[in-house]
């Protein structure tokens, strides 16, 4: 009895790594999406899913990387949508000065709602801005974190210009994004959760599916970089994500 388990465990896991490795890459042009999250509809949607099982994990991921990095000082969470992280990151950190931004200010009212709930009301500031013209002086932050946000920026070369702008000399960017070239079994996933799982509201805007099409893939990441005064960056790719780590 225990050898057949024990058996059909491995075909389970030999089966499963198939359908997620066995599959190819794709190839195909970046296809921009949505920017901010500003309607009420796609807003609300978007706070519910967040609290689904696969982003706590992937936030819990984010936060094990972020304290390899043991951040110090003032840390913005660019693009926080509706707080999850920067609230996780204030009762792992305690020490942080701590600003969320997001360009969206439906999104930011969920964020600031959840921090008072949360008695992280006077910890947190967020503020509404676009990357592309943050609200801070040159070179005032010691660190930039953005999580699932890249791949809706409509200048990304003009955010990453406006981050090392007021990243202090020594600071860091980590960003958290998906991967586009990721294997199809992703995209199979993700179109099955935007035409059957998915919100009313996400689904009229084609998210998730239009999150990972209009992401970077590994090598666009490098070049879009080498265009920056930003130092060479470290991608670390993880499934259908990558991580990537940049010093001023
Ligand atoms: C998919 S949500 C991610 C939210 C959150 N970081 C998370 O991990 O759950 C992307 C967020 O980036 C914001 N955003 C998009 N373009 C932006 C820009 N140019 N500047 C600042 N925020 C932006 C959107 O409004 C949205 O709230």
């Amino acid at each position: 009895m225990s050898f057949l388990c024990i058996f059909f465990a491995i075909i389970g896991i030999v089966v499963i790594l198939i359908i997620i490795f066995g599959f190819p890459r794709k190839k195909s042009p970046r296809k921009p999406n949505i920017e901010g999250l500003d309607s009420p509809e796609v807003a609300k949607a978007y706070e519910k899913m967040t609290d689904i099982l696969p982003f706590r994990l992937l936030r819990k991921k984010v936060l094990s990387k972020l304290k390899d990095f043991n951040p110090k000082g003032t840390l913005v969470d660019i693009g926080c949508g509706s707080g999850n992280l920067i609230i996780q990151i204030a009762e792992s950190f305690p020490d942080l000065i701590l600003i969320g931004i997001d360009i969206a200010s439906e999104i930011l009212e969920f964020a600031k709602k959840r921090a008072l709930d949360r008695s992280l009301g006077k910890k947190i500031e967020f503020k509404i801005g676009n990357v592309e013209k943050l609200p801070f002086s040159n070179e005032s932050i010691d660190f930039i974190i953005s999580t699932f946000s890249l791949h809706h920026w409509v200048n990304p070369l003009k955010g990453f210009n406006e981050i090392h702008r007021v990243l202090k000399r020594d600071g860091t960017l980590l960003i958290f994004d998906f991967r586009r070239d990721s294997r199809r079994f992703f995209y199979s996933f993700l179109t099955f959760v935007t035409k059957v799982v998915a919100p009313k509201a996400l689904r009229q805007v084609h998210e998730p599916l239009g999150s990972i099409q209009s992401s970077f893939a590994y090598n666009e990441i490098f070049q879009l970089i080498s265009q920056t005064s930003f130092q060479i960056p470290k991608v670390k790719t993880f499934l259908a994500w990558m991580f990537v780590s940049v010093k001023k």
